[in-house]
């Protein structure tokens, strides 16, 4: 059965309470959620001192006076790096499996907690040889392989921060990130795997830093062999990552520094043109990665193999590849390559292979995967699985039942889990023990965590029904702020329900979201200019930005469309310059186009349509009215157009949008979403 024949169950109302044997073992209780509602900090307090091994212990919970600047732990004193690594050593689980992991063209590794231990060491000290010290920035370019991991454990061992920038992503993108963050070290591999192929990144540093010219603090770049491929050498900057390793002492004492040591920043899109960087820090970030790992999951580390697919370039491959599952002791699975290589079964014969327990992943894959049937994941062996996870948008009720009864064998419950780059760790999600569940909902914040649903006006409203998501207590792993931009920080997170005068501090999400009889919450998609395309976050502007940079474009609106697959798909509408009408069909402005956005922010940023036309739907004070651009993408007849200077330009564009200038994957596929 497709997926496009259970349209019957896109109101599914079945609910699924947890199975006998799952809330038999529950790691999650009910009293958290109990202590939690009576005693906030008492709560958090107690999880910090449970989940996390503190060189020096904290007096204070919380100090919010600097707000919206959270304070978490600020006394304490901790090593991220060997509270994910040293203490599980030193509590004799040295032995246990970090880290199984498969490379694309199927080579295996296994590295111990005492083997990672050890790497990590040797990487510090590389690092500290080269100069690399306490808030020194370092970037982290490199594909989906265990050196990904040892190089962020130890950049954190050092106390230095890391900013990973996902290997998808353009020189360009680079060179932004690398500018912002000020980094002194890259580290990069000579290439990577994807789709049977070696796709090079080190000449995507080389055009980084070169066109960063005398503007570049990077002092040197450290390169994993991985692809074996050849690549240009500056004998002054380069190193190898193995030769710097050797060279290292193996001893490396991890020194304790504040809880509110900056960890690493992460950019992620914005509603304006250029990406930021959110900083996290160390003490509270870990309190709650580990915390919600441990319990969102159902976590059993002695026994549990726990898979997240996300790559370390997005959060969630930092708090869930990375510092979640590693501070809790668990035996890490990841794999390099794309799901679709060699063949379609790709990743349900690496569950049956390696045993995954757990398995965490994005609607999209599951979609795609629904595409392809069920006979796939049919021809394997998947029931060690049993406990699934959902992340980066929201999943439709007919994937859930889908994901939960294919490839979850009809019994494993089913985590979806909300939260953003900015909040570090899950912030609503079903307990697996504990909850019945409702496919398509999120349902509950996890203990600890407040939020509303808000009107425009910052009222809650009174359910069931839909408003903005809110904030309104602080957590221990939100975002300390953006780096380098105060100002931003205060204005895209704090300015539209805080009430600073009165103390009153509520953090807006940017999500839209409903909240039904029993106080479950559903999300409902963005409400800003940001796009989510197969759970990667995509800003409008960004893209309009970039195509309106090419010298053949006049004029680019950019809309996120509904997508079978992926969610939303970047759709472009775009007037060429007059002067260069002559010099290519619409078809191949389009395809030009295309590439020209991939090549400069990434592939993931590629449109899936660039349609040429020749005027763009403005109201009288020229403003570009996208909502009526994404009703022509969606197919939709055309909403009010009354507010236009020129009613007559949505006729225009939709005689020359009625046929896709490109074609995609869901080209004939009927357009509804959930
Ligand atoms: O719109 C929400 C969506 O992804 C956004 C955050 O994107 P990013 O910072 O890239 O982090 C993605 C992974 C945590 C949110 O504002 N989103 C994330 N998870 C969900 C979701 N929307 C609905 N349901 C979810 N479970």
């Amino acid at each position: 059965m497709s997926s496009y024949e259970i349209e019957s169950l896109l109101t599914e109302a079945r609910r699924f309470p947890p199975p006998a044997e799952i809330a038999e073992g529950s790691i999650a209780h009910p009293d958290l959620y109990r202590q939690s509602r009576e005693d906030r900090l008492g709560f958090w307090a107690d999880r910090a001192r449970e989940c996390v091994t503190w060189a020096k212990p904290f007096t204070q919970t919380l100090d919010w006076s600097g707000a919206p600047v959270a304070r978490w732990f600020a006394d304490g004193e901790l090593n991220v790096a060997a509270n994910c690594l040293d203490r599980h050593v030193d509590a004799g689980l040295g032995d246990r499996i970090a880290i199984r992991w498969e490379g694309e063209p199927g080579d295996v590794r296994t590295i111990t907690y005492a083997e990672l231990t050890a790497e990590v060491k040797r990487a510090a000290n590389a690092l500290a040889a080269l100069g690399v010290g306490q808030g020194d920035r370092v970037a982290i370019y490199l594909p989906l392989i265990p050196e990904a991991v040892v190089a962020m454990l130890a950049v954190a061992r050092l106390g230095a921060v890391h900013s990973v920038v996902f290997g998808g992503f353009s020189a360009q993108s680079l060179h932004d990130r690398i500018l912002d963050a000020g980094a002194k070290v890259v580290i990069t591999a000579d290439g990577g795997y994807r789709k049977g192929k070696v796709f090079a990144l080190k000449p995507a540093v080389d055009e980084a830093l070169g066109l960063l010219g005398s503007a570049s603090t990077v002092e040197h770049v450290l390169v994993v062999r991985r692809g074996e491929n050849d690549i240009a050498w500056d004998a002054d900057r380069d190193l190898w990552w193995h030769d710097a390793l050797r060279a290292a002492p193996a001893e490396h004492a991890a020194e304790a520094f504040e809880a509110e040591n900056p960890l690493f920043i992460l950019y992620t899109s914005g509603t304006t043109g250029k990406p930021k960087g959110i900083l996290h820090t160390s003490g509270g970030y870990l309190v709650q990665s580990a915390f919600t790992h441990r319990n969102v999951f159902d976590l059993h580390p002695e026994s549990d193999v726990y898979w997240c697919t996300a790559d370390i370039g997005w959060v969630t491959g930092h708090t869930y590849v990375v510092y979640g599952p590693l501070a809790n002791a668990a035996t890490v699975f990841l794999y390099e390559g794309t799901p679709d290589t060699p063949h379609p079964g790709r990743w349900w014969e690496l569950i049956e292979r390696h045993g995954v327990t757990i398995l965490y992943t994005a609607p999209t894959a599951i979609r795609s995967f629904m595409k392809l049937g069920r006979q796939i994941p049919q021809g394997f062996d998947l029931t060690s699985l049993r406990i699934l996870g959902s992340v980066g948008e929201p999943i439709n009720p007919e994937a859930w039942v889908w994901y939960r009864d294919v490839i979850g064998g009809e019994r494993a419950p089913i985590v979806d889990t909300w939260w953003q780059t900015e909040t570090g760790t899950i912030m609503i999600s079903a307990m697996p023990g504990l909850t019945t569940l409702k496919p398509g909902s999120a349902q509950l914040p996890v203990p600890g965590v407040r939020i509303d649903i808000l009107t425009e006006e910052g009222v809650r409203v009174d359910p069931p029904n839909g408003g903005l998501l809110a904030v309104t207590e602080p957590w221990p792993s939100m975002l300390r702020g953006i780096w380098g931009d105060p100002e931003r920080y205060l204005e895209t997170y704090w300015s539209k329900f805080s009430r600073p005068d009165e103390g009153k501090w509520v953090y807006f999400a940017g999500d839209g979201a409903h909240v039904d009889e029993d106080g479950d919450i559903w999300l409902l998609g963005r409400v800003d200019d940001v796009m989510n395309v197969s759970g990667h976050r995509l800003s409008t502007t960004e893209i309009e930005s970039t195509l309106v940079a090419n010298p053949m474009v006049a004029e680019a609106a950019v809309v996120g469309a509904s997508d079978e697959t992926t969610g939303q798909a970047v759709v472009a509408y775009v007037i060429v310059k007059q002067s260069r009408r002559e010099e290519h069909t619409d078809a191949e402005f389009s395809e030009l186009l295309r590439a020209h956005v991939a090549k400069e922010i990434g592939a993931i940023a590629r449109p899936r349509q660039v349609y040429i036309v020749t005027e763009l739907p403005k109201t009288r004070s020229g403003k570009i009215m996208r909502r009526l651009l994404r009703d022509v993408a969606e197919g939709r007849p055309i909403g009010d157009t009354t507010t236009l200077a020129d009613p007559a330009v949505m006729k225009l564009i939709e005689e020359m949008s009625g046929s896709p200038a490109t074609t995609s994957i869901t080209a004939g596929l009927p357009k509804r979403r959930r």
